[in-house]
């Protein structure tokens, strides 16, 4: 969750004003430390699961994992266009995650299902927030850069929650 200490920003030409930069690093920390935890939810699905669908969805999961992998650069990315320093470790991640610790003890391909989509849904539901701040805020480029990581999110959740709709 953002943090109420005052964020230091690196000097930058970046024409929003100091304030708002302040505030959307706060914001995009969370949202990076969600995207690392994420990035390996998958993974530890990707790695442990079981059943009779096993290469399908082993292959989904990992597919999952290259999408999130790439937020996190984008996320990190903007953060630090900025002004930021981007908190990306995973011991940061554990701190500033919204998302629940992933169970270690998953096997079957319907339990992973079910909770990677409650992972995503979580992230989503934080990514509309987070949306709603950037436009009231006025940057733009952080609102487009949620709008794209929340319609990926959503897309994922649909590949999930689809295993077990029927
Ligand atoms: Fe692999």
């Amino acid at each position: 969750m953002a943090k109420s200490t005052k964020t230091k920003l690196h000097p930058t030409k970046n024409p929003i004003s100091e304030n708002i930069r302040g505030s959307m690093v706060e914001l995009l920390q969370t949202h990076l430390a969600t995207a690392v935890d994420i990035t390996y939810q998958t993974k530890q699905a990707h790695w442990n699961v079981k059943g009779m669908n096993f290469i399908a969805v082993h292959k989904l999961f990992d597919e999952l994992h290259e999408v999130t992998e790439a937020y996190v650069d984008d996320i990190a990315e903007r953060l630090t266009a900025l002004g930021g320093q981007a908190h990306g470790t995973v011991q940061a991640a554990t701190e500033n995650t919204v998302l629940d610790p992933y169970p270690l003890d998953l096997v079957k391909s319907e339990d992973h299902l079910k909770r990677l989509t409650d992972s995503y849904a979580k992230w989503s539901a934080a990514v509309e927030k987070g949306i709603d701040e950037a436009s009231e805020a006025g940057d733009d480029l952080t609102e487009d850069l949620l709008t794209e990581v929340g319609r990926g999110l959503d897309k994922s959740i649909y590949f999930l929650e689809s295993h077990f709709q029927a």
